[in-house]
């Protein structure tokens, strides 16, 4: 493909676009053929003329396949080999409601009209349903766009606009400049009302920000971060934004967090506005590195494309890693390095730790295998093994080798290999024997480390590595991962006193200047992607450094998450790992809370299928009450940004744990808050909601109701409609699932809402039940959406008995729903974990906790 226009002025809100697309290709003919195939997706062709040197054929035949996504077009004459030739194609399409293709998202006026925008949302297969094309990322193509859209509308795309002008019917005719050669993915129209604010990069490029009607203030964050993110990429990467301007818009109906179209982000609303008074601060850093990943994109993505979708981590993962460098320049206050790990990499070994885990990199064909690798596999660990070789070759030749990637393959497609043999040039380390282990390989090893002192001065250590299983059985084969291994020690817990490359399965090193009383700590800063089993001197060594916080906070998290994922695996006992957080009382940084936090979560889980969940809360009571006095209710002045976090996570674990006084409090502030008189800050009010919901009755869930509609915050709809998941009564839970699916609930949120209902043990049987029970429903409506996966994966995951492993499995065989297998097998592999969790340390679990 060449050169490629596209004329709509489908914007309309009737969902059949009855105007005439046109749409001209040129192309060359490789071989001599009689007919051409393209993908075509509900839509249908009318008028095909193929002008090769003048001469006009017309196809005799015009043939669809559904399950191919495809149109092919029979010519009666043969197309001659190297002929070049003008495709024209009048098609029509349908502008649907399924947020994907071209499609209609719903706002309302400032005086509360309903009215519909035009939007697309192509990646990763339905540019085809908008037109026909050859829809893969490697045939890259030019686009003439033009649009002819009401006068009074806004209408962007991908490049700025050349040419307008009024025509009939009060419709306007915009024309946009070309845009460099690029993948069908990513090219974008919005039709619709927004206001907008406007900046410029240092570097020159236009930026803006598009909001709903009314709103535009609350653009002015993320026009901030983008336009001083443009010139830190630029000279990150040593590569120019090749682009004259960089919109950002927020789209009301949105399936993804935000999509990267070239040029022309589009974002959910909750990803890119922030209201000063109403936005939390956890809520702002994710829009912050929101920002940073689809702009990164831009360069990682855009500029250079992966040759096909089983190469996507080179996208997801590397954009995934980047954000996290775009918020660390531009807010350092963040220490956003340190949550990356919590973030990220955790939930990245979690997930694979499965046998239903999938390498990195993995062969997709159909469209629906394609949805199903946007997952944790391809943006965390993706991100989590990115961090882990930029660690390895050092931030210079990282910067050195991105560069030599991005010169040498811009507007082309690539490979994995194509990045390893830049970065592997610009360190002379052997970056391809490295990181191919980590690509192409499911899973990731645990390093068994047992040491002998050797005299005052010298500690022997043996490595040794293996495939960590989450449930502790014996891996299905033999791995060898090469793995970049540093080791700190008390002389110096900053700085690293060995590196060297694990390569085989087991080995010894020795470190010198290390007396007996001396810890070690491997994977110092919790770099590498694998866990670490300490022998028992090594771990109670480490102990009093836990307690003291002389170890930094990455390596007091890295321990006690490695901690937990062993008593998953039935290596250690629950009760052991709840003696180690008792070590953990002092603590005070946010993100260990977070780890913590998490791993309590697992816990609680299982807590929930026994009757221990009155001593577990007072167990949790006790952990987190000491940090939630020293913080307080109230902001101090000048506070640092992770005390903030910390507030509102300590406090909202303490009101899940039932602690009375916190639960008084809150309620007492959410009164005052919904009568107006004394508004609760952002950060705390879904803590509060909670507070009063968990034991509300039918006037409380009004109340709630109420606040959801007099909102025009989506944020803030989106904290409310969560919060109603808590409720303890099962018949309001019942009346939070009508209310999801009432139509006052986006398509986009009410799975989130469903969620909700779902990880309350009041409320899993439910919410399972209604699963089912309008299965049909909820697949036409989420069919090929990750919305879908998500949905099913927190509706099953948390179970935790073989009979449930049982039905889950069965329905599923019984039940088709393309694109979620693997999820599927995850789910039902980790209740498997959970039932084998409970049944091994229900025992030991229920004796401890009596004791406390
Ligand atoms: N390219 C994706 C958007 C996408 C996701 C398209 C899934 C098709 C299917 C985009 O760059 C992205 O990764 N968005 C994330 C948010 C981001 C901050 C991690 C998302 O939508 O969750
Ligand atoms: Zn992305």
């Amino acid at each position: 493909m060449d050169i490629f226009t596209f004329t709509s002025s489908a914007w309309n809100v009737r969902k059949k676009a009855e105007t005439t697309i046109i749409w001209t290709f040129c192309t060359t003919i490789c071989d001599a053929t009689k007919s051409i195939t393209l993908n075509a997706l509900d839509i249908t062709l009318g008028k095909v003329e193929l002008d090769i040197n003048g001469e006009i054929l017309q196809p005799s035949n015009i043939s669809y396949s559904t399950d191919n996504e495809t149109a092919t077009l029979t010519f009666v004459q043969e197309l001659p080999a190297d002929a070049s030739g003008v495709l024209n194609i009048s098609f029509a399409g349908e502008l649907n409601d399924k947020m994907k293709g071209f499609y209609r998202s719903k706002y309302f006026t400032p005086g509360g009209e309903e009215r519909y925008a035009g939007v697309t949302q192509f990646e990763a297969t339905d540019a085809r349903r908008c037109f026909p094309c050859w829809d893969e990322p490697a045939i890259k193509a030019t686009f003439d766009i033009t649009l002819v859209v009401p006068q009074d509308r806004v209408a962007l795309s991908n490049m700025p606009e050349v040419q307008e002008e009024n025509i009939e019917n009060n419709l306007r005719r915009i024309r946009f400049d070309r845009t460099p050669i690029m993948s069908t993915y990513l090219v974008a129209v919005v039709v619709g009302e927004y206001d907008h604010v406007e900046g410029k990069s240092e570097d020159g490029v236009i930026v803006r920000v598009f909001t709903p009607i009314g709103k535009k203030e609350q653009g002015l964050f993320a026009l901030e971060v983008a336009t001083k993110v443009l010139p830190y990429y630029k000279s990150y990467f040593n590569i120019a934004y090749p682009l004259p301007k960089m919109d950002l818009i927020a789209i009301s109906d949105f399936s993804a967090g935000a999509m990267e179209n070239w040029g022309l982000v589009t974002y959910r609303e909750t990803f890119v506005l922030v209201d000063p008074k109403n936005t939390s601060l956890m809520r702002k850093q994710s829009i912050a590195l929101t920002v940073g990943h689809e702009i990164a994109h831009q360069w990682f993505g855009n500029l250079v494309t992966m040759e096909w979708w089983t190469h996507l981590w080179l996208n997801e993962g590397y954009a995934s890693f980047v954000e996290f460098l775009c918020v660390n320049h531009l807010f350092p206050e963040y220490d956003i390095w340190t949550q990356f790990v919590t973030d990220m990499y955790t939930r990245a070994l979690e997930l694979d730790s499965l046998k239903n885990s999938h390498p990195i990199e993995v062969p997709v064909g159909h469209p629906c295998e394609i949805d199903e690798i946007f997952d944790e596999i391809s943006y965390n660990k993706g991100a989590s093994v990115i961090r882990m070789l930029h660690d390895y070759i050092g931030e210079k030749d990282f910067r050195k080798g991105m560069n030599i990637y991005l010169t040498r393959h811009q507007y082309k497609n690539t490979f994995t290999e194509d990045l390893w043999a830049a970065l592997q040039e610009a360190s002379s380390k052997p970056v391809a024997k490295v990181m191919s282990t980590w690509i192409k390989l499911k899973g990731f090893p645990v390093v068994s480390v047992e040491s002998i002192q050797k005299g005052d001065n010298q500690r022997v250590l043996k490595l040794t590595q293996n495939k960590f299983t989450a449930d502790g059985s014996a891996p299905d084969g033999d791995y060898t991962w090469v793995i970049p291994v540093n080791i700190s020690t008390s002389r110096d817990p900053n700085k690293i006193a060995k590196t060297f490359l694990l390569d085989q399965k087991s080995m010894e090193v020795v470190l010198d200047d290390v007396s007996a009383d001396d810890w070690v700590k491997i994977n110092p800063g919790t770099v590498g992607f694998y866990r670490t089993r300490y022998s028992k001197e090594m771990l109670e060594k480490l102990l009093p450094a836990v307690r003291d916080m002389v170890l930094p906070p990455l390596d007091r998290l890295g321990l006690i998450d490695d901690m937990f994922a062993m008593v998953q695996a039935g290596q250690a006992s629950t009760a052991e790992v709840l003696k180690l957080i008792d070590s953990y009382r002092n603590e005070t940084n946010y993100t260990v809370w977070t780890a913590i936090t998490n791993s309590l979560a697992n816990l609680h889980i299982l807590i929930s299928h026994t009757d221990l969940m009155e001593h577990f809360n007072r167990y949790g009571e006790k952990l987190y009450r000491p940090v939630a006095e020293s913080l307080g209710w109230e902001v101090r002045e000048g506070e640092n940004h992770l005390d903030t976090l910390l507030r509102s996570l300590v406090l909202s674990r303490l009101v899940s744990f039932r602690c009375k006084d916190v639960i008084a409090e809150a309620q007492t502030r959410f009164h005052a808050h919904a009568d107006g008189s004394n508004p609760i800050p952002a950060d705390l009010r879904s803590a509060c909601y909670k507070a009063v919901l968990q034991d509300g009755d039918e006037k409380i869930f009004n109340e709630m109701l109420q606040l959801y509609r007099t909102t025009d915050l989506h944020e803030e709809q989106d904290r409310i409609s969560r919060a109603l998941g808590c409720i303890g009564n099962v018949d309001l839970l019942r009346k939070v699932i009508d209310f999801a699916m009432s139509g006052e609930v986006r398509a986009q949120d009410s799975v989130f809402v469903i969620v909700a209902v779902a990880v309350n043990p009041k409320g899993r049987d439910m919410a399972w039940e209604f699963f089912k029970d309008n299965n049909q429903k909820l697949l036409q409506q989420y069919q090929g959406s990750f919305l879908l996966t998500r949905l099913i994966k927190y509706l099953i995951e948390n179970f935790a008995s073989e009979e449930r492993a049982v039905e889950v499995e069965n329905y599923f065989k019984q039940n088709q729903f393309p694109g979620t297998e693997r999820t599927v097998s995850q789910a039902v592999e980790t209740i498997r974990l959970n039932a084998n969790w409970l049944k091994r340390d229900l025992d030991s679990l229920t004796s401890y906790l009596k004791s406390q």
